[in-house]
């Protein structure tokens, strides 16, 4: 590399650094997370608050740089929003609920407070059920980043992620290990058709699950514990069957009877051949490539390549070691399809004609290769990166980097990029964008040092050394 090249670079990363400084959010004082954009030439709308799920790159960002105090404020504060009781009003957040962002307001005397918004307020309306998960995965890199267990075993931790997993477990109408949730619970919270049981909630399910399963204190929460052992190896095991499409799978898929009634039946969810588009699917899956579908349900399976869920189920172990190495073969194949000009795609393909019509409601905002809708999305680079590190292909994340690199800082850091290729920056994105400052510093953090990736991945899941651990910890338990 040429010196001005390293100048240039270490200029670029300067002005990252000094970029995310601007989005801390202050209360009473103490920094508490950062704003979703530092945008002065837009309207703010909801931009202006800090989101739980954006802050979570920018969090690992602050463990890695020892800035701890962040963190553990932003799970106190969080945690204080959390609703504690039965809630009787259904308009009302439910027991145990994690806000999608809140905001610091004053009162009229000067007294600062937050405000969170749980959906009731954002635009649709959505349910933000990921925020609950990633709270648990944030709470649990906290633990993994200064190996103090105590914040995570004070009563009011442990009662919230009790609520969590109450919530989370409880019983339904429905007979899947995976988690129904209605259209737009997570990072595309908009109407895409992904209700039901769509990958990225799973994924973060999977691992919140793990998290919530090393941090509480067993005692007092066998019952808990015993659900949680239950349902992970079946979580586990449902998603690697149901949701994984190959060559191979799709051979399999192919030739699927219909209306098989009982237990024998091989198409358990009633899947129609002809509802799937086969041919392109033949044509697109390389010979060793692999992926987890979007979503799962009867009559159902949902295709599209929905990066984040793919990607998290790779750092949680949710796939197989022979899986997660596929999903990154599939990436490396498909590189023009998934990462093009901006790593890396939210999902592929985009919903086009009739099929944006009825599924998106028409939506301006997610016409075909934008946004939710097929955009791309720099945040996402974070993720690419962890999956390589844990499955050992690193120069696929160090290519996406150098992408990323000719471009993010010059654009300022928008939101997201439109196109089949993602060489538009996207109509309506923001600049100054907090989480495609974070996931670039951060892939660039964990490509530079892989002994961080524990703080955001997982080994295969033994309930006997879940158990072994929580002994272990509590012993060494100081309160
Ligand atoms: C958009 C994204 C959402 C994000 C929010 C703030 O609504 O879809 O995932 O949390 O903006 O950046």
């Amino acid at each position: 590399m040429r010196l001005d090249d390293v100048i240039g670079l270490r200029k670029f990363e300067k002005d990252a650094w000094e970029a995310l400084e601007k989005t801390i959010i202050y209360y009473q004082g103490r920094p508490v997370g950062t704003v979703a954009a530092y945008d002065l030439s837009q309207e703010a709308l909801n931009y202006d608050q800090c989101f739980i799920r954006d802050f979570v790159s920018a969090a690992i960002i602050f463990l890695i740089e020892g800035r701890t105090n962040i963190v553990r404020n932003f799970l106190e504060e969080t945690l204080k929003l959390q609703p504690k009781e039965k809630q009787l009003d259904a308009y009302k957040p439910a027991q145990g609920l994690i806000p999608a962002s809140f905001k610091v307001m004053t009162h009229s005397n000067g007294e600062e407070y937050l405000k969170a918004d749980f959906g009731e307020h954002a635009i649709a309306r959505v349910t933000p059920v990921d925020s609950c998960l990633w709270w648990i995965i944030l709470l649990r890199a906290y633990v993994v980043a200064t190996k103090d267990y105590s914040l995570a075993y004070k009563p009011e931790f442990q009662n919230g992620i009790k609520l969590i997993m109450d919530l989370c477990l409880a019983n339904r109408f429905d007979m899947y290990p995976t988690l129904l949730v209605p259209d737009g619970a997570c990072m595309i919270d908009r109407r895409m058709g992904i209700y039901g049981h769509p990958l990225e909630i799973q994924a973060l399910f999977y691992s919140a699950l793990r998290g919530a399963r090393e941090l509480l204190i067993c005692g007092g929460n066998e019952d808990i514990v015993a659900a949680i052992d239950s349902r992970l190896p079946l979580l586990g095991a449902h998603i690697r069957k149901h949701y994984w499409i190959d060559i191979n799978r799709l051979n399999a898929i192919y030739r699927f009877e219909g209306e098989e009634y009982g237990e024998t039946a091989v198409n358990q969810f009633n899947i129609y051949v002809d509802s799937l588009p086969y041919y392109e699917l033949d044509k697109w899956l390389p010979k060793k490539g692999g992926y987890l579908a979007g979503n799962v349900g009867p009559s159902q399976l949902d295709v599209r390549f929905f990066c984040l869920g793919n990607l998290m189920a790779i750092m949680s172990e949710l796939t197989t070691e022979e899986q997660s190495q596929a999903i990154m073969t599939l990436i490396e194949e498909r590189w023009d399809d998934l990462v093009g000009d901006m790593p890396m795609k939210i999902c592929f393909p985009a919903l086009e004609n009739e099929e944006y019509r009825l599924i998106t409601g028409c939506d301006p905002k997610n016409i075909p290769w934008s946004y939710h809708n097929g955009g791309n999305w720099p945040v996402l680079l974070w993720m690419l990166a962890a999956a390589a590190v844990k499955t050992n292909r690193i120069s696929l994340a160090e290519r996406a980097i150098e992408i990323a690199q000719s471009r993010l800082q010059e654009d300022e850091w928008p939101e997201y990029y439109d196109g089949k290729k993602g060489r538009l920056i996207g109509r309506k994105a923001r600049l100054y964008q907090t989480w495609s400052i974070t996931g670039f510093l951060l892939a660039k953090e964990l490509i530079k040092n892989p002994s961080y990736l524990p703080l955001v991945s997982f080994e295969p899941f033994s309930a006997e050394q879940a158990s072994r651990a929580c002994e272990f910890e509590i012993d060494g338990f100081d309160s």
